[in-house]
């Protein structure tokens, strides 16, 4: 690299001056060729791709992985295309490649961005051996339904979380340096509003008033531009009456004037088409003319722009001046790729697939992703050496496709370590592990086996469940309505609970399920999420205790999916339940007064409150905090607070723990939350040890959008609360005040 490419205010420039020359060169129908990604996958033969490519109709593929079918569909736009430009190659890598790791829900409740960095950066280093220099990740879509399938490939529901978790996913893929081998561009998705498709519903309509959308869905992909993402998708959902892939509002003024966004949007698959399905156009043309002139740079398998946009522009409908700025947002995302120095691929060149580290790095995701909600009279961890037998028993003891959790195109499951064989492996010299598997899926209600499962928990002196979801039960329009436990598991945790025997549940699943019917059955409760290739040994370790868990949940967990948006930033109320509210609706007088069982924001057939809270986790150590404080009682705007405590790990193992910032704007021009997190740190505590951790806190960090959709920081008074989760009570106060009022002493 020369010295004018290495500084980055000249390679931008280079690149400018690189993509006004080309685009000075290229024809309409060469231009309108860079806005149209083609479907590679079954049914196209190369030659067909080839042809298609070699008339200049092509700017991007998907779903090709075979690499010498990719370098020579590469040659072929490099070398004879009259213009010489490489592909953009795609594929959703979502949460590994080959190698897998926990779905994005599970890296999540890790609540550790260098881990999910590190993941990213295996994922590409294994998915651009294929030539892939595309991924659509991270979905960063702010998820408050468990009902939603996709909320699997979310970080949750918390926006910081989120943007965060997205910013760090973005770097691990495109890595410092775009052009260096094995880095892939990175797609923010999907713009915007996803997440809160009614009842859960996948595809469904989304309403969502502009200051929560500025405030909440948008904020993690401001984020994701800002870590200098490549790209964003445009959401399948209808936003406000307006379908994001023809959203003007989102995708000119707030990405393009606003945020000043200069990369590549891509709609989703098909999506363009979809605009007339919504009602909002009555033909593939007026689609094509939406998206365009909403900002949709290319199409993802359809054919509206191929087919209807030369017409369009011949029409004068759609300026010149539309189509190159699309056509360049596409070559600067190729020119900021190196494709044009350096469009083909040497797998040799790259790590070998799944090679030690990948795999170490599966496993330490996996190991940090699981959240230990329950631990009854401290039944784990499990110890191999009091031990006799052992009883495995459930649908997914021994399920390694399952484990590796939704999307995974490309996923080895001949790499995949169940739990069953891991325990095998880790104790089955000391102890005897004994298998039944019940159920021949989750959702059988054939419930024959039940009497050698009972059979072999009686025999044992542990039973340990692995129960929960196949894959196939979340992810993109696998959506449900009913989120407990599928078929007979309930029943099976029943029986299994009549032996006396201490019951263990290890829950596999791709969203957060409704565990009430199943909680004071069990005596410990883990929940691994689909924890992917490595799952089996990280569970294991965790089972026996070689290492403590340290998960934090990154969404709600509700007591019945009634209770369903329920999170923990919500708003106050007028009439906010307190903590003695509650009623059994079993007990209710039929004739008793109107009012007479409060008038406050509550169910009458459930406590108001989840079965477990955002941020909640357990661990093998003991935690303890104390002595929460601020550097000031009083700052000015633009000043900095640090909010500081103490934590004390009182039990006898080292682990880790996540330490939680929560803050409450308490007055302010629209209500603001109860709660949101505003920092967050992963700890490693010695037993016995008192660590003090501070959090800094600059007044921009409180900024929100207010009544004029203008970002404003109040002054008044705010409530901070350190602690192991959204529940903590540790709590102090400090004022932001106007710059003479101010007293720092
Ligand atoms: C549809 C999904 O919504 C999107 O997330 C994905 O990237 C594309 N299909 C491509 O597979």
């Amino acid at each position: 690299m020369n010295t004018s490419t290495a500084n980055p205010i000249n390679q931008a420039e280079t690149i400018k001056q690189r993509v006004s020359a080309l685009l000075a060169r290229m024809t309409l129908a060469e231009k309108i060729g860079q806005m149209c990604q083609l479907d590679a996958s079954h049914g196209y033969a190369p030659d067909y791709l080839a042809d298609a490519l070699r008339a200049g109709r092509i700017g991007s593929v998907l779903n090709i992985t075979d690499v010498n079918t990719v370098n020579e569909l590469q040659r072929i736009a490099v070398e004879e295309t009259r213009l010489g430009i490489p592909l953009l190659v795609g594929r959703d890598v979502i949460h590994g490649f080959k190698t897998i790791l926990p779905i994005p829900l599970g890296q999540a409740a890790s609540w550790n961005p260098d881990l999910v960095r590190e993941g990213a950066r295996l994922a590409a280093l294994e998915a651009a051996t294929t030539g892939i220099n595309w991924t659509f990740a991270p979905m960063i879509d702010i998820s408050r339904d468990a009902r939603w399938g996709r909320i699997a490939e979310s970080f949750g529901e918390c926006v910081l979380l989120t943007s965060t978790l997205g910013a760090a996913m973005v770097e691990g893929f495109q890595s410092d340096d775009l052009t260096a081998p094995g880095a892939i561009a990175a797609c923010a998705k999907h713009f915007a509003g996803y997440g809160a498709v009614e009842s859960g519903r996948d595809y469904a309509t989304t309403n969502v008033p502009e200051t929560k959308l500025r405030n909440v869905y948008l904020r993690p992909f401001k984020a994701a531009v800002d870590a200098g993402v490549t790209s964003l998708m445009t959401s399948f959902s209808d936003l406000n009456g307006i379908p994001a892939t023809g959203n003007e509002f989102l995708l000119r003024q707030v990405l393009r004037d606003e945020w000043e966004f200069d990369g590549l949007v891509v709609s989703d698959w098909d999506s363009i088409r979809q605009l007339q399905i919504h009602g909002l156009t009555e033909n593939d043309k007026e689609s094509a003319f939406e998206a365009a002139t909403a900002g949709v740079d290319m199409e993802m398998a359809g054919d509206a722009y191929s087919n209807h946009l030369a017409e369009l522009v011949h029409e004068s409908r759609i300026d010149m001046q539309v189509i190159d700025t699309a056509v360049a947002n596409i070559l600067r995302a190729k020119f900021r790729l190196g494709l044009f120095e350096s469009p083909f691929t040497n797998p040799a060149d790259l790590p070998p697939i799944a090679n030690e580290r990948s795999l170490e790095t599966a496993k330490q995701a996996a190991l940090e992703s699981v959240v230990l909600l329950k631990n009854e009279h401290a039944v784990l961890p499990l110890s191999a050496e009091q031990l006799n037998t052992v009883a495995v028993i459930g649908p997914l003891s021994d399920a390694p496709y399952q484990q590796l959790g939704t999307w995974i195109f490309d996923g080895d499951v001949d790499l995949s370590i169940t739990p069953m064989h891991a325990i095998h492996s880790l104790v089955g010299h000391d102890v005897n592990v004994r298998y039944v598997r019940a159920m021949e899926n989750s959702r059988s209600k054939v419930n024959a086996a039940f009497d050698d499962a009972v059979e072999i928990a009686r025999d044992s002196d542990a039973a340990i469940l692995f129960l929960g979801e196949e894959s196939i039960l979340s992810g993109e329009a696998h959506s449900r309505a009913d989120i407990n436990l599928p078929g007979d598991q309930a029943e099976l945790v029943r029986r299994i609970r009549e032996t006396g025997k201490p019951v263990i549940a290890v829950i596999l699943a791709g969203r957060p399920l409704t565990l009430t019917n199943i909680v004071d059955q069990v005596d410990a409760i883990m929940y691994a999420w689909h924890p992917g290739t490595m799952g089996g040994p990280a569970i294991a370790e965790l089972l026996f205790g070689v290492e403590s868990p340290s998960g934090k949940l990154p969404a709600t967990f509700p007591r019945m999916v009634g209770q369903i948006p329920i999170y923990y930033s919500q708003k106050n109320s007028g009439k906010p339940p307190s903590k003695d509210t509650v009623v059994h609706i079993d007990d209710i007088d039929t004739r008793a007064p109107q009012t007479s069982l409060g008038m406050t924001a509550f169910h009458l057939d459930t406590h108001f409150t989840p079965l477990f809270a955002f941020g909640h986790g357990l661990s093998y150590a003991k935690f303890d905090y104390q002595n929460i404080r601020v550097s000031a009682h009083e700052i000015g705007l633009d000043d900095t607070v640090t909010i500081s405590a103490e934590l004390t790990n009182v039990g006898d193992v080292a682990a880790d723990e996540v330490v939680q910032l929560y803050v409450r704007d308490v007055v302010a021009s629209i209500t603001r939350p109860v709660k949101e997190l505003k920092g967050f740190r992963r700890v490693r505590v010695e037993p016995h040890e008192t660590v003090t951790v501070d959090f800094e806190l600059h007044t921009s960090d409180l900024t929100f959008y207010g009544r004029d959709m203008q970002p404003v920081t109040e002054p008044g008074e705010f409530h901070v609360w350190i602690g192991g989760s959204s529940e903590t009570e540790l709590r102090t106060e400090f004022r932001i005040v106007q710059g003479e009022e101010c007293d720092n002493s």
